[in-house]
């Protein structure tokens, strides 16, 4: 509650309209005030991976591991650093220290084909992976701490799959299996139009040969076997 008040009394004193600080009283103070124990509060620092944190990318790729953090009670020396999950032990990738917001830090980086990018812009802590192999697959945790909050831990985790380029030509294959069946059910859709249209066809003819037998019955029908309903229900006096 100590760290909100004076967190909110100094984002007014630095010049911020009377409904930022309102704002930031509603997000961080209130909360905190209702769940003191922090197991409901809304944090002040939060740090983000973005909406999905997942990414999938072929081997050999080069990745933008996303982070940024937000703060509405200010930020001072905030730690920050990057976590592999190697097997349950957590690698770190890198870390450093941000005095102010907006001010580049110095990256120390462990691990290798890694580079820092977000240079703090914006509050970005992104970093870049180069040249990814499947070990480099697994999850990603951006940490954060902020002295101006006691110290509480914030973090956020990204997750990144490799995939060998096989999967992409796993997809293709998929697109040429559904255009093939999508081919099929158009042959099998054109088949049955011509039927209908054959079938069309040959019950205009039929039609047509009935309207012969008709009009050749009173003529004459001997020869002719067909049976045409009209022809056979006529009397037919030449029969022998
Ligand atoms: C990705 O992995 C596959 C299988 O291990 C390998 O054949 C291929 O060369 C790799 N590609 C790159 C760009 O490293
Ligand atoms: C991680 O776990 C897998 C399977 O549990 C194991 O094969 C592998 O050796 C482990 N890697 C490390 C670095 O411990
Ligand atoms: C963070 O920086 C990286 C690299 O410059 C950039 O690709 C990314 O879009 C930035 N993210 C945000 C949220 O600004
Ligand atoms: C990526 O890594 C592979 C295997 O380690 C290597 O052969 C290749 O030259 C690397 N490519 C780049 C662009 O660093
Ligand atoms: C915060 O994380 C550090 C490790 O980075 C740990 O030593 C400390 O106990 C954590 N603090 C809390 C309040 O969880």
């Amino acid at each position: 509650m100590w760290i909100c008040s004076k967190g909110a009394a100094e984002s007014l004193g630095g010049g911020s309209t009377y409904k930022s600080y309102l704002s930031c009283v509603l997000s961080c103070c209130v909360f905190d005030f209702i769940a003191p124990s922090g197991l409901w509060s809304a944090q002040a620092l939060e740090m983000s991976v973005g909406k999905i944190p997942t990414l999938e990318a072929v081997n050999g790729s080069t990745v933008i591991l996303p982070c940024t953090y937000s703060s509405c009670i200010g930020i001072e020396n905030l730690y920050f650093n990057w976590q592999f999950n190697d097997n349950g032990t957590m690698q770190k990738v890198c870390e450093s220290t941000i005095r102010a917001e907006g001010v580049e830090p110095d990256v120390k980086i462990y691990r290798e084909r890694v580079d820092f990018v977000g240079m703090n812009h914006q509050n970005n802590l992104s970093i870049l992976l180069r040249n990814i192999t499947f070990e480099d697959g697994g999850h990603y945790t951006c940490f954060g701490r902020n002295p101006k909050e006691k110290f509480k831990n914030h973090s956020a985790i990204f997750h990144l799959i490799v995939v060998d380029e096989l999967r992409v030509v796993d997809n293709t294959l998929t697109i040429m299996i559904a255009s093939a069946v999508g081919g099929a059910i158009a042959l099998l859709m054109g088949f049955m139009l011509l039927k209908n249209f054959t079938l069309f066809v040959l019950a205009k003819l039929e039609e047509k040969n009935k309207e012969c037998l008709v009009t050749s019955s009173g003529i004459d029908n001997t020869e002719n076997g067909l049976s045409g309903t009209k022809a056979d229900s006529k009397p037919t006096p030449k029969k022998k």
